[in-house]
Parts: C-alpha cells; sequence; structure tokens
C-alpha cells in the first residue's frame, strides 16, 4: 500500500520508551493549564471590549458549543490515534499532509514568541508588586513597561522558566506542574471575583459584559464572528497542534469525550470568571473598557489595587495568578516543536526545549519592541494560522481518517455518540470553520465580504 493510505491498527505501534502521563487527571489538567490563560485572563476581556462587551460573549458561547467541544475531540483523535508528534500524526494521511503538521508545530513557535512578550509583563508586574511600584501612574508604567528592552529582559525571564519545565519532560515537568498551578488559579480568581463584586461601581461593568446589544452583533458580524472565533481557538488552544500532542502521550482506554468536556468546561469559565473581574474593575474606576486596549488588566488592575489597604498584596496574588496560568499554556507551545525534535532525532530533550528556547526568543523581540509589530503577531495567529490549522484537523478527520476516526473516538466511549460525532464534524463544524476561515482572511486582508 502506498504511504497515502491508513491501514487498520497502525495506531496501536507505540513507540517504545515514549512518554505518557502518569494519571488521567495529569492529562485533563495539562490540557486545561494550557487552555487556561492569557488567553483568557488577558486577551478574552480585552477582545470583548473592543467588541461590543456582551455582544462578543454571545458569539462567543455558541463557537464554544458549536465547534470548541466537536474540534477539540478531533484533535484528540488525531493525536491518541498516532500516538506521535503533531507531524508524524498527520504524516500518516500521506506525504503532503505532513505538511499540516510543520504549519501546526510552526504556529505554537509563532504564538510562543509574543505570547512571552505578554507573560513577561506579568513576570515584571508581579516583582513590581511588594511595592506597588505601579500605583503611582498606572498607564504611563504600563506605557513603559510594555515596549522597550525592559520588555525584552522580562520576556527572556518567563521563556527560561517555560524551557526548564518543558526540558523536565511530561510526567515531572509538566504534569506536575500544571497539577499544582490549576486548582491554584480557579481558587484565586474566585476570591478576585468575590472582591470585584464589592467594589462600588461594579453594576456598569456587570451590565456591559451581561446585557448583549443584539444591534450590535447584526451590523458587526464581519469582525465580530471572526474576532470571537479567534479567540475560542486561541483560548481552547485549537490549531497549533497541542492537543493533539498532548492526546498523544494518552492511553488508549481513556474516555476522551469526557476529557473534552471537562477541559471546555473549566476554561470557558475561567474566562467568563475574568470578564467578571476586569468589566466590574474597569467600571469601578470610570474607565472606558473599549480604550483599554492590551494594556487593559494591568492598567485596571493597577488602579484598582492602589485604593485598597494591602493592595500590594493583591498585587501579588493577582500577578502571580496570571503568571502561573502563562506558564502552563506556554509550556504547552514549546512542547509541540519539542516534542517533534524528541521524536525524530537523538538530540536530548532538554537540549531541544533549550534551542527552540532561544529562537522563540529571537522572535519575540520585534514583539517586544515595538507595539503594531505585536499586534501583527498576533493577528496572524489568530486570524490566519490557528482557523487555517484547525481547517486542517476538520478536513483530515472527517476525510482522510474516515470510519478510523469513529473507531478511535469509540475507544473509551460508546458508538452512537462517536458517529454523530464524525457526521457533526464533516456537516457542521467544516462549515462554520470554513466560514470562519474566510472571514478571517478576508478581515485579516481589510476585505469586506459581510
Ligand atoms: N490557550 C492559551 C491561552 O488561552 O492563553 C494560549 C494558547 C495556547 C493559544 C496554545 C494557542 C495555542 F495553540
Amino acid at each position: 500500500m502506498s504511504d497515502r493510505s491508513l491501514l487498520p491498527g497502525w495506531a496501536h505501534r507505540r513507540v517504545a520508551g515514549r512518554e505518557q502521563w502518569a494519571s488521567r487527571i495529569g492529562f485533563v489538567m495539562a490540557a486545561v493549564g494550557s487552555a487556561v490563560g492569557l488567553g483568557n485572563l488577558w486577551r478574552f476581556p480585552y477582545e470583548a471590549a473592543t467588541n461590543g462587551g456582551a455582544a462578543f460573549l454571545v458569539v462567543n458561547v455558541v463557537a464554544v458549543a458549536l465547534i470548541g467541544l466537536p474540534a477539540m475531540l478531533a484533535e484528540f483523535v488525531v493525536g491518541r490515534r498516532a500516538q506521535r508528534n503533531v507531524v508524524d500524526a498527520f504524516r500518516e494521511g500521506g506525504r503532503a499532509w505532513a505538511t499540516a503538521g510543520v504549519l501546526a508545530a510552526v504556529t505554537a513557535f509563532w504564538i510562543v514568541s509574543y505570547y512571552s512578550v505578554v507573560g513577561g509583563w506579568v513576570v515584571r508586574y508581579l516583582f513590581a508588586s511588594p511595592t506597588g511600584a505601579y500605583f503611582a501612574a498606572p498607564s504611563s508604567y504600563f506605557e513603559a513597561a510594555a515596549v522597550g528592552f525592559d520588555a525584552v529582559g522580562y520576556a527572556a525571564v518567563f521563556l527560561v522558566v517555560t524551557v526548564v519545565i518543558v526540558a523536565m519532560g511530561i510526567e515531572r515537568g509538566i504534569e506536575l506542574a500544571t497539577k499544582v498551578m490549576v486548582p491554584a488559579i480557579l481558587l484565586l480568581m474566585v476570591g478576585l471575583a468575590a472582591f470585584a463584586a464589592t467594589l462600588p461601581g461594579s453594576g456598569a461593568g456587570y451590565a456591559y459584559f451581561l446585557e448583549p446589544d443584539f444591534g450590535y452583533i447584526v451590523d458587526n458580524a464581519a469582525t465580530l464572528i471572526p474576532a470571537a472565533v479567534g479567540e475560542v481557538l486561541f483560548t481552547l488552544s485549537l490549531g497549533a497542534g497541542i492537543m493533539i500532542t498532548y492526546a498523544s502521550y494518552v492511553d488508549e482506554t481513556e474516555n476522551l469525550v469526557a476529557d473534552g468536556a471537562a477541559i471546555v468546561v473549566v476554561n470557558t469559565l475561567v474566562g467568563y470568571l475574568a470578564g467578571l473581574i476586569v468589566f466590574p474593575l474597569l467600571f469601578a474606576q470610570g474607565v472606558e473598557p473599549g480604550s483599554a486596549g492590551p494594556g487593559a488588566i494591568f492598567v485596571s488592575i493597577a488602579n484598582a489595587f492602589r485604593t485598597l489597604p494591602a493592595g500590594e498584596l493583591f498585587g501579588v496574588v493577582f500577578y502571580f495568578v496570571v503568571l502561573v496560568a502563562a506558564l502552563s499554556s506556554a509550556i504547552s507551545l514549546l512542547e509541540i516543536p519539542t516534542a517533534y525534535f524528541v521524536d525524530t532525532t537523538d538530540v536530548e530533550r532538554p537540549v531541544v526545549a533549550a534551542a527552540l528556547g532561544v529562537g522563540a526568543f529571537a522572535l519575540a523581540v520585534p514583539s517586544a519592541l515595538d507595539q503594531s509589530l505585536f499586534g501583527f503577531f498576533d493577528s496572524v495567529a489568530s486570524q490566519v494560522l490557528l482557523p487555517t490549522g484547525l481547517f486542517l484537523v476538520t478536513v483530515f478527520v472527517g476525510w482522510v481518517y474516515g470510519r478510523e476516526a469513529v473507531a478511535e473516538l469509540g475507544e473509551g466511549d460508546g458508538g452512537t455518540l462517536s458517529r454523530a460525532w464524525h457526521w457533526y464534524l464533516r456537516t457542521v463544524v467544516f462549515a462554520a470553520v470554513g466560514m470562519t476561515l474566510l472571514l478571517s482572511l478576508a478581515s485579516f486582508a481589510g476585505v469586506e465580504l459581510l
């Protein structure tokens, strides 16, 4: 048979010595750790703020339900079946398909670069919190922190920590780290949301975030839909090979549907929780959310905490949470290209991780020195690379895998659900992701389609 065929049973050729998660909860935590990150805490509130607040939330909820979970299951199926890195997983469909895997690995590498710049801002704010250094002039502090050589330096610090965890491997590094990180994030965020509720003026924030203007959705569909779907892909870590790679360390007996549902639900709740923290804070200080931009959580939080008796302490707690969430996502991004080189070369994991870390740092420098380049990196990722990546996954699982995919999802679960999912993937998800891709490309290129 040619290399274009999928031989039944090839999936169970586990490569001797390849790592695996030690436990089911370890996999779920690592995937949640990847999903929950700056996408929820920093990107979601500011995207919502620039796209009509609650209107954005509505489209987001629909997109999570319609595309998020079924697409995540598709990535799981690819990864677990192949038990290989993303490039080799796609290669099972023929040599040309390996390109899709390379694209995914490049996407992850691309994102980890500018992601580390934001991670660097967080490191800086964490260090500055004990003395309340950003209290005096929150806006100008952010402007100085966001761009320039300091930003380059702090991005480097963030990347070093990321590299160290990835170098330690799946079980001892990623699994152990995220098992501690995820519960800590959840606990602290609930506390912060409760605190935000006590602020005078917070009611206007809830209204902005929770009461949609449906007229806005209709009038702005052409930009709103790609932005909201792009955010869903970003926040669920879809389209960059993350869930494919993480699922490749999963055992065949595991119920992927239950795991996927848990991951999507927790991630979505964290995003909304972030909105319930950030919007009351913004409105309590009379900050117009649309004007806040990428600095939203930095400036608003600084402003809110400065009025509190133990503001420094709140600052430490808050930025610690954000940092932990950012790190558990950054490690997933760096893991994708790392897994490829670990699987296919003799180079040791720590060396691979370090070399990729250096490369990611070089790619981060432009974003750290120029805000518009930073915006460019983010738009390319969310509007071009991630939708393209996910579209390819959908086609791959829908048509190249065909029945194999149904069988794979069925391993830890009944048959009817798997068949329904596969049908749904080939129709609704395919159409929705394809349309989003078109809209996203048009919006990226500045062409009006709707
Ligand atoms: N999901 C992560 C977040 O929300 O911060 C970041 C991320 C990871 C984005 C992996 C994209 C990706 F492929």
